[in-house]
């Protein structure tokens, strides 16, 4: 029992304080399959280079694969005195192969094992994230074309503006997504390099091959600098930067779900499979899926911000500050992950009410801009005039607590005298929406060649 630095201040002895705040193998025991394709990889190569014997190097592979094994199948000792993955491994090997084990660590240092493992785990993530951003898009894309004229408000301000088609609205959120892949996919292109064979921030005097241990691990090339490689963390930064923008997007499309599944607007129905009861209110059918996703972004943003700032201000080359690396990254695509899948299990789940959407699409006037370019076109009105000539037909309307298109004629005549009853072929919002058939507009001829434009592209 050793002296207490802190009295009673700390119950714990200095050494188990320094084991607490130093182990990391609670965490990082995630980059497992990632540090033993690593150490396969560097093993092969010192092989090749003839820096160990190939005796060695399948004694190491033999004990590398039984101890994937026993992580796999759940036998595998643990120890939280050997402090994190790499020392855990690496103990056990030399249990399994004795002496041949002290060779693998041969021109490696931890500092660039732990950024090839993180590396390779992140883009792992990011690979899986294009997968499951496809099957949202592909749920998208399937609500888009069977709703391809369903018509429905359009907002601004959260007021109606103008009347939309229901798949419009799920294409702009496709649109989004698709930068989202495409901002994933920019992050992996540029952090696809390896850092393996920086040793511990210098290089090697060993006659390693870096080419070859980054091309067995699918990497484009070994990073240029060795500093660099292992004190790098802005690949983690920026794929987290890239799952903050795409968690935006889910919690913006999260929060219209809430408010659609509302008794107010009523636009959509979600089956009991994303929704959840009240323990007191028996009518209740809650937006949870949709609350929680809408929530992630916090906590993904805090990630980033997280790492942000433990790298900030940190001198070349590894400082211990970086071990906190990993778990705001681990947590972080956690969210996204779980936020992707239960988003396109919801967008599948979605029936929107169409009588509903379409009596709310005529509400508060929503057609009043076709009026005005009804006059402009028809009258040879200038656009200002027709806009405050429709105001006041606006203002009679509500006066007389009537839609626009439930005006009679002769009403509209009193405000402007040479309109014709040819004006009620533009006030419907059906007409309306048809009427925008500008290229990316909402016109259901319009939506369909996106429909069809993204059933090729997702083909
Ligand atoms: N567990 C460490 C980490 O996650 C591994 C690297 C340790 N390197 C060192 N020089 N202590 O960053």
């Amino acid at each position: 029992v050793g002296q207490k630095m802190w009295g009673g201040r700390f119950s714990a002895e200095p050494g188990e304080l320094m084991q607490a705040i130093n182990v990391s193998i609670d965490f990082d025991c995630k980059l497992a399959a990632q540090d033993i394709a690593g150490s396969k990889a560097h093993s092969n190569m010192l092989a090749a280079q003839r820096i160990i014997t190939s005796d060695d190097r399948d004694a190491i592979h033999k004990g590398l694969t039984e101890i994937e094994a026993e992580i796999n199948d759940g036998t595998f000792p643990w120890s939280r005195e050997l402090e994190d993955i790499h020392l855990n491994i690496e103990a056990r090997l030399r249990d399994k192969i004795g002496d041949a084990a002290g060779r693998l660590h041969t021109g490696r240092s931890r500092n660039d094992q732990v950024a090839t493992d993180f590396r390779l785990w992140v883009r792992d993530a990011l690979d899986n994230f294009d997968a499951q951003i496809d099957t949202l898009q592909r749920a998208l894309l399937s609500q888009a074309a069977g709703n391809t004229d369903t018509i429905m408000p359009g907002f601004t301000h959260l007021q109606n503006a103008q009347p939309v088609t229901f798949g419009h609205h799920m294409l702009a959120y496709l649109e989004m997504f698709a930068r989202d892949r495409s901002r994933l996919a920019d992050c992996r292109a540029r952090m696809n390099e390896s850092p393996l064979g920086a040793a511990a921030l210098a290089g090697t005097p060993y006659p390693i091959n870096r080419d070859m241990t980054a091309e067995a691990l699918g990497f484009d090339r070994p990073m240029a600098n060795s500093l660099d490689a292992v004190s790098a963390r802005d690949f983690a930064m920026e794929a987290l930067s890239a799952a903050t923008i795409c968690a935006t997007h889910l919690s913006r499309l999260s929060e219209e779900i809430v408010i659609w599944t509302s008794a107010q607007f009523g636009f959509i129905t979600l089956t009991d499979a994303f929704t959840t009861g009240s323990s007191i209110m028996p009518q209740k059918r809650n937006p949870d899926a949709a609350e929680l996703i809408r929530a992630k972004v916090g906590r993904i943003m805090g990630a980033m911000t997280t790492l942000t700032i433990v790298m900030k201000g940190l001198p070349l080359a590894y400082s211990k500050d970086m071990q906190e690396d990993k778990e705001p990254v681990f947590d972080a695509f956690e969210a996204l992950s779980l936020g992707l899948a239960a988003m396109a299990g919801m967008v599948s789940d979605m029936h929107p009410n169409k009588d509903r959407l379409a009596e709310a699409a005529g509400a508060a006037y929503s057609t009043a801009t076709d009026l005005a370019d009804w006059l402009v076109r028809s009258l040879n009105m200038p656009f200002r005039d027709a806009h405050h000539v429709t105001g006041t037909i606006v203002a009679l309307a509500e006066q007389k607590a009537k839609t626009l298109d439930a005006l009679t004629l002769s009403e509209m005549q009193s405000v402007e005298p040479r309109i014709t009853d040819d004006v009620y072929s533009v006030l419907s919002p059906l007409a309306s929406a048809s009427s925008r058939v500008s290229y990316g507009g909402t016109a259901p001829s319009e939506v369909e060649k996106q429909v069809t434009r993204w059933q090729e592209i997702l083909a």
